[in-house]
C-alpha cells in the first residue's frame, strides 16, 4: 500500500512546496509510482505542470499525477487514493496557512510528516512548536514518523550545530541537508534534480 509523506509546517515559506516537488519528481524518475497532492488553493503545482506540458509537449512527457485538494477533504481523499491506486508513494504539499486542526488530520492518515526548516531562530522556534503540537496526533497514530529536513543551509553551517539545536525534539532530524542553492528551486515536476538523490535516500531510509 502507498506510503503517505506529508510536508507540513505552521509557518509559510519554509520549503514545503520546493521539497515536495523535488521528492515526487525524484521518486517518479526512480520508477516508483507516485502522486503529488497539493492542498494550497492557489494550486501552484497544478499551474506549474500545465505550463510545463505546454512547453514540453504533452505526448512525449510521461508525468506523475498532480491532484488539487483542500484541507477540509484531503484526509479522506488520501485514504481513498491509498485504497484505489497502485501507488508506492503519495506526497502531500500542505498549504502554509493550514490550521492546527488541518495539520493534525493530515498527520492521522500519514506515514511520515516532513517539516522543512531553515536555521533562523524564528524557523527553529516554529519547528519546535509544530512538532510539539503533533503529540496528540502521534498518540493516535503511533507509527507516524516525524522528520525534520534542514533546508536552505549555507555551506558553512556545520551539521553538528543543526543537531544540537534540534536535539530536544521528539523527531528524526534527517542526516542530510538541502543547501541554499539555486538548483533546488528550479521548479520542475518533469526533470529531477540529481543533487536531490541523497535527500530521497535519507527520507526513504527513515520511512521503513
Ligand atoms: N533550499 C532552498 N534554496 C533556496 N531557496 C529556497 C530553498 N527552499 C525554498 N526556497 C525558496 O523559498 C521560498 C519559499 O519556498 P516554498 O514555496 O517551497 O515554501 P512553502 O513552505 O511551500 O511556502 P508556503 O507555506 O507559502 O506554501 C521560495 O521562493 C523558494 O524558492
Ligand atoms: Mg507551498
Amino acid at each position: 500500500m502507498a506510503k503517505i509523506i506529508s510536508f507540513i509546517s505552521r509557518k509559510g515559506g519554509t520549503g514545503k512546496t520546493t521539497n515536495a516537488i523535488n521528492l515526487a519528481t525524484a521518486l517518479h524518475h526512480r520508477g516508483n509510482p507516485v502522486i503529488l497532492v497539493e492542498t494550497d488553493t492557489n494550486y501552484t503545482l497544478t499551474a506549474l505542470r500545465q505550463m510545463e506540458l505546454l512547453k514540453a509537449g504533452e505526448a512525449n512527457t510521461p508525468a506523475f499525477e498532480i491532484l488539487g485538494s483542500h484541507d477540509s477533504q484531503v484526509a479522506d481523499e488520501l485514504l481513498r487514493i491509498k485504497q484505489n491506486q497502485n501507488l508506492d508513494f503519495i506526497v502531500v504539499d500542505s498549504a502554509g496557512k493550514t490550521t492546527d486542526e488541518g495539520i493534525k488530520k493530515l498527520c492521522l492518515v500519514s506515514d511520515a510528516v516532513v517539516v522543512p526548516t531553515s536555521l533562523t531562530q524564528n524557523d527553529l522556534l516554529v519547528t519546535y512548536q509544530t512538532i510539539t503540537d503533533l503529540a496528540p496526533a502521534r498518540a493516535l497514530n503511533p507509527n507516524l514518523k516525524i522528520m525534520v529536513l534542514p533546508n536552505r543551509i549555507h555551506s558553512f553551517t556545520r551539521m553538528k550545530t543543526i543537531r544540537e539545536s534540534l536535539s530536544n525534539l521528539d523527531a528524526i532530524v534527517l542526516e542530510v541537508m538541502v543547501p541554499q542553492k539555486n538548483v533546488f528551486v528550479n521548479f520542475s515536476t518533469l526533470a529531477p534534480e540529481p543533487e536531490y538523490e541523497p535527500v530521497v535516500n535519507e527520507l526513504l531510509k527513515n520511512l521503513t
